[in-house]
């Protein structure tokens, strides 16, 4: 039985706000209390979408101590690190960055690769906010773009030269935590290929948090996770070797099409507050190549698409969320994203007459790969409804956003906030308080 609703929109936005002041560092949220105790850098950028209707000076402060970390070739690192803070692993010791790379900050403990570029939507989410508010709220957010706009355009332009040095049009991945959906099904081929050598000896600590090790990667794939890292590290995560170095290559479509959006959300943002014309040209012209390369990356009739292995140079079809990249950046032609919005809403996806709520599950219920309970095989992440719906929205198709919404506020109205939901049932899995579930009811309610 799905866990009755329980809270009314206003006292689910008083707890919403309530969870992330909770998870309030001072000077960064952690992504979650237990599981996740540090930043996170996309769930960073989800928590200043959510803290901004409450404080924009707040949510500028998320961005300020995530864009401090940022490394000098221009990353943004998966995980800056709390201070001082245990209980996670791999923690800064395994990552060891500092010692190995003149590119890593020395201010901060950080991982050493990345996570989708969400944040321009951040940015703009607060520059949005900050019009509704008095001058010298105006002026916080103003003084923010002016301290960090060379930051931002600096870290799409490392995603679109380091990641993407051929001019593809799509983003490589050297290790499945970077595209944020670790154990996706889109990846298992690519894992397979990976034989973990000498792995120093670990502990996981996740399943001591989580208890119910079905909602989390297996062993088997931690051992390969955590084998990419020490082949980062023998590359002392050097964007020229990594490409030598590592036994995992994939071009994620989804990453490419969250890009895509970015760069354009900032090349509008760099236009409405005049920043220099070099660097929105350079961000329309990034916008544009991967959108491009995640058109080609999409089935020719039904326009689903797929990412790529640059290893075995096969391209990759499962079917997952990232399927529908091509819905948040545009591009394809007509009649193939009418197909493509037909499987999103069809029985394979969020038409599937089992789910308890009309939400994008991470993988087709009905497909072989599917488990309902297991992070990223099956479960609905809240906050990639939230993505969905704020891409709709923006490309037009407001009914479609508005439905996402409806089912998501449904969804969180358990009053959890989630990691992930079991999606026949409703039942909260993974984290519960997570700060980027709550983030996403705070936008959609404010
Ligand atoms: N999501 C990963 C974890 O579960 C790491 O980014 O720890």
């Amino acid at each position: 039985m799905p866990p009755d609703p329980t809270f009314a929109p206003t006292q689910l936005a008083a707890r919403a706000a309530y969870l992330l002041r909770g998870n309030d560092l001072g000077t960064m949220t952690t992504a979650a209390p237990l599981l996740y105790p540090h930043m996170w850098s996309w769930d960073a950028a989800f928590v200043a979408i959510g803290l901004a209707p409450l404080s924009v000076e707040r949510a500028v402060v998320e961005l300020d101590t995530l864009l401090s970390a940022q490394w000098h070739n221009g990353m943004i690192p998966h995980i800056v690190f709390a201070n001082g803070v245990d209980g996670y692993f791999p923690g800064p010791a395994r990552w060891a960055c500092a010692s190995l790379t003149p590119n890593a900050p020395t201010n901060r403990h950080t991982s050493g690769i990345t996570q989708p570029p969400v944040h321009a939507i951040a940015v703009q989410r607060i520059l949005d906010h900050a019009r509704t508010r008095g001058r010298s709220t105006r002026a916080v957010a103003e003084s923010f773009l002016d301290r960090r706009w060379s930051d931002l355009v600096r870290w799409h332009r490392w995603l679109a030269e380091a990641r993407d040095p051929n001019e593809r049009g799509r983003v490589t991945l050297y290790h499945g935590w970077e595209s944020g959906m670790d154990n996706s099904p889109r990846w298992d081929s690519s894992y397979a290929n990976v034989v973990p050598g000498d792995v120093p000896p670990y502990e996981r600590e996740d399943n001591k948090v989580n208890t119910d090790a079905s909602q989390r990667p297996s062993d088997l794939e931690y051992d390969r996770y955590l084998w990419l890292l020490e082949e980062m590290k023998s590359a002392r995560y050097d964007d020229v070797l990594l490409p030598k170095a590592m036994s995992f290559a994939v071009e994620d479509v989804f990453v490419s099409a969250i890009l895509s959006v970015a760069c354009t959300v900032l090349a509008e943002i760099g236009e409405d507050y005049k920043r220099p014309h070099a660097d929105v040209r350079d961000l329309y012209a990034w916008a544009e190549r991967f959108r491009m390369g995640v058109v080609e990356a999409a089935d020719q009739r039904t326009g689903a698409a797929r990412d790529y292995d640059t290893r075995t140079e096969k391209w990759i079809q499962t079917e997952t969320v990232a399927q529908f990249a091509p819905l948040l950046c545009g591009g394809l032609p007509h009649d193939r994203e009418r197909a493509l919005l037909r499987l999103l809403e069809g029985p394979r996806f969020c038409g599937h007459p089992d789910l308890e709520y009309g939400l994008i599950p991470s993988t087709s219920p009905v497909s072989r790969d599917f488990r309902a309970r297991e992070y990223w095989r099956g479960p609905v992440w809240p906050v990639v409804g939230w993505l969905f719906s704020w891409c709709f929205a923006r490309r037009g198709w407001a009914e479609r956003a508005a439905v996402l919404r409806r089912e998501g506020l449904r969804q969180a109205s358990d009053g959890t906030f989630a990691e992930y939901y079991e999606p026949f049932t409703g039942e909260p899995l993974g984290s519960m308080q997570q700060s980027w579930t709550a983030a996403a009811v705070l936008d959609w309610l404010g």
